[in-house]
């Protein structure tokens, strides 16, 4: 491993199987995603490159440069799960879902890795099942100890996992959303997964899909903390590499297209059918082909062109933009576009960490959403795409007095 005194680049080879990879597009130089700054600190802003790849050998989508990992969670790190309500209401549903079906044992024990503010395990509390979040980042453990979630300030790698293991026995249920393909070390949760899982208990990992990013040029997927972009065949592949089997998936809506991923010892349980009828569709499209690839970074760089015109355009007829939704995604939009505080003054967002803060890398001042009707622009950026219909609803008043909503996924347009 070679560090450049920024961030960590690894030797051309997959994290996972050590084959060659296939470099499909560079970003540039990028801020981390949710370094958002407060407007007196003229310190030296951090920026790495953040380049893809897809693995020749087990078909793993991945960056070839890694940020370390107490650079983007740490106790300020100011995402918040339960921001959405649809995501709330998701992982209720979800948490419901376990305790109905894997919690159904005598004394169950479930871990979260990655459990945020305590949006899934809070429900796994009030229910009263033994449970445990394991979450670096001391601001989310903090929100999740509020609502009765027993939580480890920790990462999860092989040695917490051991050290939980040995506390409180094994685990039926191991979940973890959004974060596995934020860990560029899967050999350690794996590993750490092999220590803490019960025989025939699952691991159930939820991320979004590479299938869904590349349908619908979601580029701003792909920041700092989305080192992994997942596909049937590079999860079904890692978790051979490590003594596991994916057994189920399940394709789900939130955030632009995710799968769950049921993932047992291997020869524990048997393989549902949806897995083989969706790797059947990867592997005839080619989804980790370059050919595949390479259309999507073509459809990228167009849509990059498309809205940097636009909001140069409207700029110049003398109308206002306004960003809506502060993510981490729109780091990759602002900085690879070069859209600055010229062409989107402000952004609105609903957290309160990030107000009065300036976004990564571009700058832009972050504020309340009541800053959003304070006048309303004339048109808003919807950089939280993923949440737009609770957004626009929210906000339908925007609308009625003539607002307008510029989109730029699966496409730019304007709504
Ligand atoms: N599960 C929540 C949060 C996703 S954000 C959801 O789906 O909304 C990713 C979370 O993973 C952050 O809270 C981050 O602090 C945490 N995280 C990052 N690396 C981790 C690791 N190695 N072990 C456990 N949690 C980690
Ligand atoms: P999200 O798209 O979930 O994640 P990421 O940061 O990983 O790209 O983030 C949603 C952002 O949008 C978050 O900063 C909160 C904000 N938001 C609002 O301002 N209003 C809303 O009604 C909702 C649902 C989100
Ligand atoms: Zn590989």
């Amino acid at each position: 491993m070679i560090t450049d005194g920024r961030s960590t680049v690894h030797p051309p080879g997959c994290r996972v199987c050590g084959q060659p990879i296939r470099a499909f597009f560079d970003f540039g130089r990028q801020p981390v995603s949710d370094a958002f700054r407060d407007p007196a600190d003229r310190s030296a802003e951090f920026h790495y490159d953040l380049a893809v790849g897809a693995c020749g050998g087990c078909a793993m989508v991945q960056q070839s440069h890694e940020v370390p990992r107490a650079r983007m969670f740490h106790a300020d790190y100011p995402y918040r799960s339960s921001g959405s309500a649809l995501m709330r209401d998701h992982f209720e549903a979800f948490a419901h879902h376990l305790l109905d079906t894997e919690l159904k044992v005598p004394d169950p024990f479930v871990v979260e890795i990655g459990s945020n503010d305590g949006v899934m395990l809070r429900t796994i509390a009030q229910a009263g099942v033994r449970h445990l979040g394991v979450e670096p980042s001391g601001g989310a453990a903090d929100a999740a100890r509020a609502h009765g979630v027993r939580v480890l300030t920790e990462f999860f790698q092989e040695d917490s996992a051991r050290r939980i293991r040995d506390e409180d026995g094994p685990a039926v249920v191991i979940f973890s959303a959004n974060t596995v393909s934020h860990i560029a070390r899967l050999d350690s949760v794996f590993r750490g997964v092999d220590a803490l899982l019960a025989p025939n208990g699952v691991f159930v990992v939820e991320d979004r899909y590479l299938g869904d990013i590349v349908d619908s040029t979601a580029f701003d997927q792909i920041y700092d903390e989305h080192f992994y972009l997942f596909s049937v065949e590079s999860v079904r592949n890692a978790s051979r590499r490590f003594g596991f089997e994916l057994v189920d998936i399940t394709r789900l809506p939130v955030h632009g297209g995710t799968i769950r991923f049921t993932i047992a010892r291997a020869g524990a349980r048997p393989v549902a059918p949806a897995v083989g009828e969706l790797l059947a569709v990867e592997r005839a499209r080619g989804l980790a082909g370059h050919r595949t690839l390479d259309r999507f970074a073509e459809r990228t760089r167009h849509a990059r062109t498309e809205l940097v015109d636009l909001l140069r355009r409207l700029r110049d007829q003398g109308r206002t933009v306004v960003g809506y939704g502060a993510t981490a995604k729109s780091a990759t939009v602002t900085n690879y576009c070069g859209i600055g505080p010229d062409l989107v003054p402000y952004i609105c967002d609903s957290t309160p960490a990030k107000h009065g803060k300036l976004a990564p890398g571009s700058g832009i001042p972050v504020r309340p959403p009541a800053a959003f009707a304070d006048p309303y622009p004339d048109y808003a950026l919807l950089f939280a795409w993923n949440h737009a219909e609770e957004i626009m609803a929210k906000e339908h008043r925007f609308a009625a007095a003539g607002g307008r909503w510029i989109r730029y996924v699966p496409r730019v347009h304007v709504v």
